[in-house]
């Protein structure tokens, strides 16, 4: 199958600096996901046509070799986009055009056009609306078969009562294709090459039209306003969550959950209000996610519990772990199993193994800590001097006081004790009590000060 994506138009009604195809829609580019569409229905060739602000959609797709791009430097209509494209499609295999505005299309609904296609027949993705102004009409004769489709600023008044309207995604034979497309006239209300013309010269021709419809309505809706991106973001956002309640996931309230990526859940997860999920999310069986949490790019294993306002981000959590209410973990926190994780705890590229504790006030970076370690309130691995990060290394069965600082590069052996408020810069050995305080003096019947009168 050859894809053409159209996606030259300019968008002036986003008003933004940038091409409007590059605006996200669950958090992927608007472009990004039809061409993530044409894909997973087996594109060999896919042609997108640029125009406004051209090399910041191509730099989009970088590297990626099956992505080929056609120039349409002025837009003088939808066939002639499509023209631009014409060269690059290989005649052995059918053409299906998709649009880069038209975010949501899924794999789903372009399968039936597909098969039309490779029959040798034209392929329309139709679909009957209540309030048709704006769109193209499907005329059909009074055998029901299509002959043709008008534009809305073409049509008459008997035509403008039709609730048949031409999404604008639809699926030819090329060497057809491109034989309707050389034939084509800007000879309408509008001055324009219009795509729509080559169904009558099909059907003039006696080729089979066929029509089919979205599952959806929201997969054919096209982006032309914040407000229209903003209306779609809810649509694909709402169906999401419709899935994952259809797999068993409790949402407390699908209308206040996010996925800007995928999430990936097992049984019997529940997911309480105002979470947004990011990048690719892993939430093993049983995990409970608590209010306001935003995890991005996390594996999260099975019975873990993540309380209020937690922030995770490129982080591994095993077992029935508990994090939060206000944790935070980030790149690197890779943590094993039984592990807790409190509020205001922040950890950074740091391996913390089987039941081992942090759960106050702490910044637990650069460090490997071993099992059943207890760290106390208000403890920092101070792991910058300025310059450079250095590795705090802490053994099994270790027991740290509050307010301790651990001046890495540095060493706390297995079963060593430290007590609190210790500034450790040197190794402290295994199974002792180090402590770095100064002593404890008392003053007997001290006055205090009395303000002079
Ligand atoms: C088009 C269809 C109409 C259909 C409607 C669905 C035609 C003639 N009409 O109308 O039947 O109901 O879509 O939304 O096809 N584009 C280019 N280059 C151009 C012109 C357009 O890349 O020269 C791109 C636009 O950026 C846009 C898409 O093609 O993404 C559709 O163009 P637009 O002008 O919005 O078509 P409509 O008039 O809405
Ligand atoms: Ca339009």
């Amino acid at each position: 199958m050859n894809i053409v994506i159209l996606a030259a138009g300019k968008g002036t009604r986003m008003k933004s600096n940038l091409p409007k195809v590059i605006h996200p829609v669950g958090g992927v580019a608007m472009v990004e996901r039809v061409v993530q569409a044409a894909r997973s229905i087996g594109a060999t060739r896919v042609v997108v046509v640029v125009g406004h602000q051209a090399e910041q959609v191509q730099s989009l797709f970088e590297g990626q070799s099956d992505i080929h791009f056609a120039i349409q430097a002025q837009q003088l209509g939808t066939g002639h986009a499509v023209q631009a494209a014409v060269d690059q499609l290989d005649e052995s295999a059918p053409t299906l055009i998709l649009y880069g505005d038209v975010p949501l299309i899924q794999s789903g609904s372009l399968q039936p056009l597909l098969e039309s296609a490779n029959s040798g027949a034209i392929g329309l993705l139709t679909m009957n609306m209540q309030d048709p102004t704006g769109y193209g009409r499907i005329i059909r004769d009074a055998q029901g078969a299509v002959t043709g489709i008008v534009e809305q600023k073409d049509a008459n008044a008997e035509q403008l009562q039709i609730a048949e309207i031409n999404t604008g995604i639809l699926s030819a034979p090329t060497a057809q294709l491109k034989s309707f497309l050389s034939a084509l006239n800007n000879d309408n209300a509008q001055g324009e090459y219009y795509l729509t013309d080559v169904v009558s010269m099909a059907s003039k021709q006696g080729l089979a039209i066929q029509t089919c419809q979205p599952q959806f309505d929201w997969e054919v809706a096209g982006v032309n306003s914040r407000h229209q991106q903003a209306e779609l973001e809810r649509c694909w956002q709402l169906h999401q969550a419709n899935q994952l309640m259809a797999q068993g996931v409790h949402l407390y309230d699908p209308n206040r959950f996010d996925v800007r990526g995928e999430l990936d859940c097992g049984q019997d997860v529940s997911i309480d209000v105002n979470c947004l999920f990011e990048g690719q999310v892993q939430l093993g069986d049983g995990v409970q996610v608590g209010p306001n949490c935003y995890l991005k790019n996390v594996q999260i294993a099975a019975g873990v519990r993540i309380e209020p306002f937690s922030h995770l981000v490129d982080a591994k959590v095993g077992e029935a772990s508990v994090i939060g209410p206000y944790a935070r973990l980030r790149p690197g926190a890779q943590l094993a199993d039984h592990v807790h994780i409190g509020n205001f705890v922040e950890v950074k590229n740091a391996t913390i193994a089987r039941e081992s504790k942090v759960n106050h006030l702490s910044y637990v970076g650069d460090a490997k800590v071993g099992q059943r370690v207890n760290i106390g309130a208000g403890t920092i691995t101070c792991n910058y001097d300025g310059a450079n990060k250095h590795l705090t290394e802490i053994g099994d069965d270790v027991f740290i006081g509050s307010d301790t600082q651990l001046v890495a590069p540095v060493k706390v052996e297995n079963g060593a004790t430290l007590g609190a408020g210790t500034t450790l810069t040197k190794t402290a050995p295994a199974d002792s009590l180090t402590v770095s305080r100064a002593k404890q003096i008392t003053i007997k019947d001290w006055k205090r000060p009395v303000k002079k009168k």
